[in-house]
């Protein structure tokens, strides 16, 4: 297969329950984007073992994961859909980059220092994974030569380092990688906690009011949705203000993503409309649309022999592809090579 359209690549770590923001963030737009870029959709396994957990199951997580691919459209026939360590080009790659990259850089990582950091400023044990998951996430990209990727701000670093160290590379041995953009949407990239919306929402999240995932009760939903924090305005007038108004301009994003409509025509069509009233819309909406998703991911879930062929030949093309840029680095670098 040649590709023709821009390369677009993009992962989820199968490290948990998926939550609402995990959809609205990401997963939401893989299906329209399949008409628009040749598509890869990675389930990043070898990175979710930078954080080992007790009483889970990897493997059950990466089935759950890619069933969800499935039910938010993404379509084998279009997009290679595949699992990251059935393809053995990430972790060399990965070898390859850690070599071009500086230790500073690595130390810069927000994202590092925030998983380092215990919540009374304490520096954890860390594992050396965690240091080098960037470099791992470049390789994920660089490999297969992306034009895109959709990211959210809390990845966006992690972008820039892929483009530094791409560049590098490239500096030194000629074109080897292509110089992959963030796509960064307005709204919707970063769903915030329902009980503290200036926090992220988390999969981790002790507190699970503060969560929606997205195979919840759909009674449990609605009474997550009632209970989410507002604010105390006088005029209860429903509008965007990330600073004013966090919880209420959460709610609004995740309407403005299950609806599809712009948050500025929801705001208009809003006038009027009391808080209590704004959250049952959403809470109606929202499970409507869970529902749906969660028969679709029932029904994937249920098959697992076609799950597991669907991740051999997304595999396969993947390797197909990623070692065309693993043969020209090879050569590039000098490694000797039985085939050449
Ligand atoms: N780190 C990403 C996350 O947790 C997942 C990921 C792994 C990824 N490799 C990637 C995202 C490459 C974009 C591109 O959200």
């Amino acid at each position: 297969m040649i590709f023709h359209k821009p390369i677009l690549f993009s992962a989820v770590q199968p490290s948990g329950k998926l939550t609402i923001g995990n959809y609205i963030g990401t997963m939401r737009h893989w299906s329209q984007m399949q008409n628009d870029y040749e598509c890869l959709y990675c389930i990043a396994d070898l990175h979710s073992l930078t954080i080992q957990k007790k009483n889970f199951s990897l493997k059950e997580s990466i089935l759950d994961t890619l069933s969800f691919y499935l039910a938010c459209g993404v379509d084998p026939n279009k997009s290679i859909i595949f699992v990251q360590s059935h393809v053995y080009q990430h972790s060399q790659l990965n070898w390859i980059l850690n070599c071009f990259s500086q230790f500073s850089e690595l130390l810069r990582m927000t994202q590092f220092k925030i998983k380092r950091i215990t919540e009374n400023n304490y520096i954890k044990k860390t594992n050396v994974g965690l240091f080098n998951y960037p470099i791992l996430m470049a390789s994920d990209i660089l490999l297969y030569q992306t034009n895109f990727v959709p990211v959210g701000q809390d990845q966006k670093q992690h972008l820039e380092l892929t483009r530094k160290i791409a560049h590098r590379v490239n500096a030194l041995y000629g074109k080897i990688f292509t110089l992959p953009t963030p796509l960064i949407s307005q709204y919707g990239s970063k769903i915030m906690s329902l009980l503290e919306p200036r926090k992220k929402m988390s999969k981790s999240d002790i507190n699970k009011k503060n969560v929606i995932f997205l195979l919840d009760d759909i009674s449990d939903v609605i009474l997550k949705i009632k209970n989410a924090v507002t604010d105390s305005e006088k005029l209860s007038k429903i509008y965007y203000d990330i600073e004013k108004k966090p919880g209420i301009s959460n709610l609004l994003e995740i309407f403005s993503a299950i609806t599809n409509k712009e948050i500025n025509v929801l705001s208009k069509e809003l006038e009027g409309v009391m808080y209590a009233e704004f959250k049952n819309m959403v809470a109606t909406h929202l499970s409507n649309f869970l529902s749906k998703l969660q028969k679709s991911y029932i029904k994937y879930r249920s098959d697992e022999s076609y799950l597991k062929k669907i991740a051999y030949e997304g595999a396969i093309k993947a390797q197909l592809k990623s070692e065309k840029t693993i043969q020209n680095i090879y050569s590039k670098l000098g490694l000797f090579s039985f085939f050449k």
